[in-house]
């Protein structure tokens, strides 16, 4: 017999049950469930809107669930729906009658929005401590590789030079970014629901700010009907987990080609690498690779989200049950990913040989070259179009800029002197690059500084 069977002369086809239930995967939310219904019903009886007496048995009923649940002892039932009407009929089985009071005052609609909105708390604290453990790796892999020149690109040609601790900062900084948006999205899903019933409130004379401060909420919802027809909170929430993963596929798409032949600046650790089954020489990115693709999956999990939403009518609506799913998987995914991640990531070999070898080519200094002429006394046009020239001569006899003699520089502008030597020498381009947010050393050391500071690692 459904909890809500009264008014019907029919049983529930199985076809309905089995299609509609959700406890196949709302069961992860028992112990928020739990928690929520433990705060309602201490409320319930210290308004009096249930005798105390029983309060107390629906408060240790539910606490003897939860021990239930957790050693294994509840097989959770698909006719009872969700996890909210599961854990109200093992209540009742277990105190009886005293169990059917729990729900006074209270609807699925405003009890589910609660659940969800603790659970996703729980996994946006989880989320910023693993990002914040990533951002640590990052100021400590940086800090390493302060003086490391490497090419810096633009369109994926080699563009000027600039540090592996800048570049590695540079993704600290989205990854801040990210901790941010998800410390603005729990303001957000901070609102504690309950008390807005199906729609439209409740008669009773519920204290809403007892149940938010044993909840541990900021604050209580305002209007009934948004508080069970909202889901903003879903979607900021999966939105906030693509952005991660959106950064951490540009992090991945580097490391792959960072990691191939053709590049050969850094390799993967064999323990985070994987082989080919039939070419035996490969050592795969997988890790990064697939890092990669689960960004798709989370996409897919936003889009589904939004779509599910978009035009639905006021309040609730069994669209909405949908959401869960969505919000599970992202949450799952980019903490997975993170995870993994790390210590990849914490692993790689620099090929520092390699890549200063690579410096040479590509003319990462010719910005310099022609900044030289600038403080010659050239204008910053005419400097440009004379290094032109020089790259496309170098190019026809397969030399970098710092290869032309003395002579030859000056054939192509008289203002040139010994000193260009030294000018154009990659660290020197770095060491100059010293504007606030720019690769030089210094500049990178105290970009790592307040890094640190808002870390809270000093
Ligand atoms: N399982 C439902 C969900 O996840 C709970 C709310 C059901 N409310 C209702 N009126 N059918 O959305």
């Amino acid at each position: 017999m459904k909890l809500w069977g009264g008014r019907f002369e029919k049983n529930t086809s199985q076809l309905v049950d089995a299609f509609q239930n959700s406890i196949k995967f709302d069961w992860r939310m028992y112990k928020q469930d739990i928690k929520g219904s433990i705060a309602h019903a201490r409320m319930l009886g210290s308004k009096g809107i249930i005798p105390q007496e029983d309060a107390d048995l629906i408060i240790d009923g539910l606490l003897e669930i939860l021990e239930d649940i957790e050693t294994g002892k509840v097989e959770f039932k698909e006719e009872a729906e969700d996890i909210h009407m599961n854990i109200e009929s093992l209540l009742i089985q277990k105190i009886g009658d005293a169990g059917k009071k729990l729900h006074t005052g209270r609807s699925r609609n405003d009890q589910v929005a609660l659940d969800f909105r603790i659970y996703l708390k729980e996994e946006m604290n989880e989320i910023i401590h693993l990002i914040r453990e990533l951002c640590i790796i990052l100021l400590k892999k940086a800090e390493e590789n302060l003086e490391l020149i490497m090419p810096g690109y633009t369109h994926m040609q080699k563009a000027q030079p600039i540090t592996l601790a800048h570049h590695i900062m540079a993704y600290f900084h989205m990854f801040c970014r990210d901790m941010e948006r998800f410390y603005d999205c729990y303001r957000r899903t901070d609102i504690m629901p309950l008390g807005s019933g199906a729609l439209a409130g409740t008669t009773y004379d519920l204290d809403r700010e007892m149940v938010a401060r044993e909840l541990k909420f900021e604050s209580i919802s305002q209007n009934s009907m948004d508080a069970v027809a909202d889901r903003d909170f879903v979607i900021e929430f999966i939105g906030c987990c693509s952005i991660v993963m959106m950064h951490l596929s540009r992090f991945c798409e580097e490391l792959v080609l960072w990691n191939s032949h053709e590049f050969g600046y850094i390799e993967l650790d064999d323990s985070m690498a994987t082989g080919s089954s039939i070419m035996p020489q490969k050592k795969n990115p997988d890790v990064a690779e697939l890092i990669r693709g689960k960004t798709g999956r989370v996409y897919g999990d936003l889009m589904a989200i939004l779509t599910i939403m978009k035009a639905l009518p006021m309040a609730y609506n069994k669209d909405m049950q949908e959401d869960k799913e969505a919000a599970f998987d992202a949450a799952d995914t980019v903490k997975s990913c993170i995870n993994v991640f790390i210590p990849m990531f914490d692993t790689i070999t620099y090929n520092k040989e390699r890549i200063r070898e690579k410096l040479k080519e590509g003319f990462l200094n010719a910005t310099d070259a022609a900044d030289y002429l600038v403080g010659k006394g050239v204008a910053f046009r005419d400097a440009h179009e004379v290094i032109g020239n020089m790259v496309n001569y170098c190019i026809k006899n397969r030399k970098a800029l710092e290869d032309l003699s003395l002579e030859e520089f000056k054939e192509f502008n008289s203002a040139f002197q010994p000193d260009i030597y030294e000018y154009i020498k990659m660290e020197n381009c770095v060491i100059r690059r010293n504007t606030i947010g720019g690769p030089s050393p210094e500049r990178v050391l105290e970009d790592i500084e307040k890094g640190k500071r808002f870390l809270g690692l000093i």
